[in-house]
């Protein structure tokens, strides 16, 4: 088991990182001297496949152990979802003296992170984290939240966990499209960190982006460490946080234009080569890197459905992205591994051409038979 210490300042706690560590956290929750009146939301998903381990499990803890089985999807993120969970914890009369832990994936994490952050003003919260997409960012940070009138993420707040566990059993039964999408958001983390994960990333690209890859926990263990350096320096997100936001800005176009239908990791991977493209186009990258650097978004795969996106109707939710200011997006650009480039705005014929050659790109995978053109 790895013990990562979270240095985030406002308060610093560890994720406990292994296989088979998830039997540990009554063990945990006890030493911890954590509240005994808990609220296990477990993902529908994860229940389904892991429900009778969980309480078996928690059957070991003497304590107050309720459930509560969130319907697995993005639509769950909702003031509806809130209500009917505080409503349960004040029909289970908690009071301040009780927790919650949150098992599943980045949905479940963010919900459940921001009814304990809301209710009698805040309760403790432990994240069990079950995608590759959560144990690699979202579970880290503290950010929680919601999305409201057809907004992602718009409603919440920064309010960190008592600790994390990952147990990368959990894995094992994710379906293969949700691995595929922690495996665009682990794509970024090949450009926040040094040139040694660059290459290792790269390595984990070219082998297919597999479940059983001997190099998958090393690489999780180093995004952890790269997140949590950067939320150390920036737990608000007024500065430097805002580089884990790489590629996020075309994809919040691309999800929000597919009506969501484009898994959140494949639209960060597509939007990690626009970026890409973008920082040649403008002068911050030379070819050798655009080609060394589009290499790896260029190695996922991507639906078929990516295919038909309309540029100028992503370009348009690109500027009501949360992180715009006055209509106009924020992009995070690369310099180099490592080194990126904050705050940029950049015209719109240049975004516009980055993202449709991004997406030529991707349309010549998939149809390599059929002639698209390649030009930048
Ligand atoms: N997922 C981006 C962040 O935590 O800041």
């Amino acid at each position: 088991m790895k013990k990562i210490k979270i240095e985030s300042p406002s308060k610093p706690h560890f994720c406990y990182f292994g296989t088979d560590l998830f039997e540990k956290l009554p063990k945990l929750i006890s030493a911890s001297q954590l509240p005994k009146n808990i609220l296990v939301i477990v993902d529908s998903n994860v229940n389904k496949l892991w429900g009778k381990n969980i309480r078996e499990t928690f059957s070991s803890l003497t304590y107050n152990v309720n459930y509560y089985i969130l319907e697995a999807g993005e639509k769950s993120k909702s003031f509806t979802k809130v209500q009917t969970i505080l409503k349960k914890m004040v029909e289970l009369k908690f009071n301040r003296d009780s927790m919650i832990i949150s098992i599943g994936g980045g949905v479940c994490g963010d919900l459940s992170g921001f009814v304990a952050s809301i209710y009698n003003r805040g309760i403790a919260l432990v994240h069990v984290p079950t995608t590759l997409l959560s144990m690699i960012d979202s579970s880290i940070g503290g950010k929680n939240g919601i999305n409201f009138a057809n907004r992602k993420n718009n409603i919440g707040c920064i309010t960190q966990p008592e600790f994390i566990l990952i147990d990368k059993k959990f894995l094992k039964t994710l379906p293969k499209d949700e691995f595929l999408s922690g495996c665009g958001e682990l794509l970024k983390y090949a450009f926040l960190g040094d040139t040694s994960l660059f290459k290792d990333i790269s390595k984990f690209a070219q082998n297919g982006f597999k479940e059983n890859d001997a190099n998958l926990d090393n690489l999780i263990y180093k995004c952890i460490l790269v997140k949590s350096s950067v939320v150390k320096q920036d737990e608000g997100e007024s500065d430097v946080r805002k580089v884990l936001n790489l590629g996020h800005t075309f994809a919040h176009g691309i999800e929000s234009t597919s009506n969501f239908k484009i898994a959140h990791g494949i639209a960060v991977s597509a939007g990690l080569l626009a970026a890409i493209i973008l920082s040649y186009k403008i002068g911050l990258i030379n070819e050798k890197q655009l080609s060394a650097f589009s290499e790896l978004p260029l190695l996922m795969k991507y639906p078929e459905s990516i295919n038909k996106l309309s540029v100028p109707s992503a370009i348009k939710y690109m500027a009501s992205d949360k992180k715009s200011v006055n209509a106009s997006p924020q992009f995070v650009l690369i310099n180099d591994i490592g080194e990126l480039a904050m705050n940029v705005e950049v015209d719109s014929a240049l975004v516009n051409e980055s993202l449709t050659s991004a997406l030529n790109f991707i349309k010549t995978l998939n149809n390599p038979t059929k002639t698209t053109s390649r030009k930048k």
